[in-house]
């Protein structure tokens, strides 16, 4: 599939060194399953197949051992909750781009300037992997979750506790200055953040979990470098995005760009 949308059966056949009749036999079950699309032009896989090479290789490595409930269905991709070998709870998350929303994968054009079709597939795994490099510079410095393992377009994280902000009503149970401290502890994770290098790109209140004492910002693929070109148009949304959430619970803060300035200093 890095060469076409759809793979023409002719080229099936010559990769898998099989005869015809059974790699029609197995492609019929493949579609059966789901795990494969067919068109007048080929095959392709599907993103159930490709979530079943990922979950396969993680399985083969000795990493995962059973997957759980269905976590949340973000704008980008599904989060399952999933047990490792070790018996430790984790989550696992698909990356999946071009399914309902493409304004992300375009921030991904540029890496693919020179490929003749944007592959959702490609666009996908290049998105985890993203995602699980940068998790790992950036923990255990920054409060964000563990990174565990990568495979394709799925990755494996240490599970929070605790809900999206969006979903919480401080108000409900802290006092104006512990929201006012909530405030700036938030805060001195993104300016640690970005001294080492990054902005999160998407920060806002359906990023950050809280379990009423602490938080972890979570989905990080999007994060750009500090000295990306558009670095400042991002910084500035990301903090934006944090004081009209907390304004919200008329808490006294400074302008955002001061805010910026000492992020910056
Ligand atoms: N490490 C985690 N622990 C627990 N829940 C998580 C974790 N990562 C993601 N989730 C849940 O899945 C949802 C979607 O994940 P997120 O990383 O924000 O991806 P998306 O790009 O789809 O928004 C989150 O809002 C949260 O509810
Ligand atoms: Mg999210």
């Amino acid at each position: 599939m890095r060469r076409h949308e759809w793979v023409p059966l002719e080229v099936i056949i010559k990769k898998s060194k099989l005869p015809e009749k059974d790699v029609l036999y197995r492609l019929k079950r493949l579609n059966k399953f789901g795990f494969i699309n067919r068109s007048i032009y080929g095959y392709a896989v599907s993103f159930a197949g490709y979530d079943a090479l990922a979950i396969n290789a993680l399985y083969k490595k000795g990493i995962l051992k059973a997957i759980g409930n269905k976590l949340g269905v973000g704008k980008e991709g599904d989060v399952y909750l999933v047990l490792l070998n070790n018996d430790k709870e984790t989550v696992l998350k698909f990356h999946k781009h071009g399914k309902t929303c493409f304004t992300r994968g375009k921030r991904y054009r540029e890496y693919l300037a020179d490929k003749h079709h944007i592959s959702w597939l490609y666009v996908s795994r290049l998105s985890a992997e993203t995602e699980y490099k940068i998790l790992n510079e950036l923990f255990p410095l920054v409060k964000i979750p563990e990174p565990i393992a990568w495979n394709r377009h799925a990755i494996i994280l240490g599970k929070v506790n605790g809900e999206e902000l969006k979903r919480i009503d401080l108000s409900k149970f802290m006092s104006k200055e512990e929201i006012n401290n909530l405030f700036w502890n938030i805060f001195e994770e993104i300016k640690k953040a970005y001294k080492i290098g990054y902005i999160h790109g998407d920060l806002s209140e359906f990023n950050i979990l809280f379990d009423g004492e602490d938080f972890v910002i979570i989905d990080w693929p999007q994060a750009i470098y500090k000295e990306h070109p558009e670095a400042d148009f991002y910084l500035k949304r990301d903090i934006e995005n944090l004081v009209r959430y907390f304004k919200k619970y008329k808490i006294n803060l400074p302008s955002v760009d001061e805010l910026i300035q000492k992020i910056k200093e």
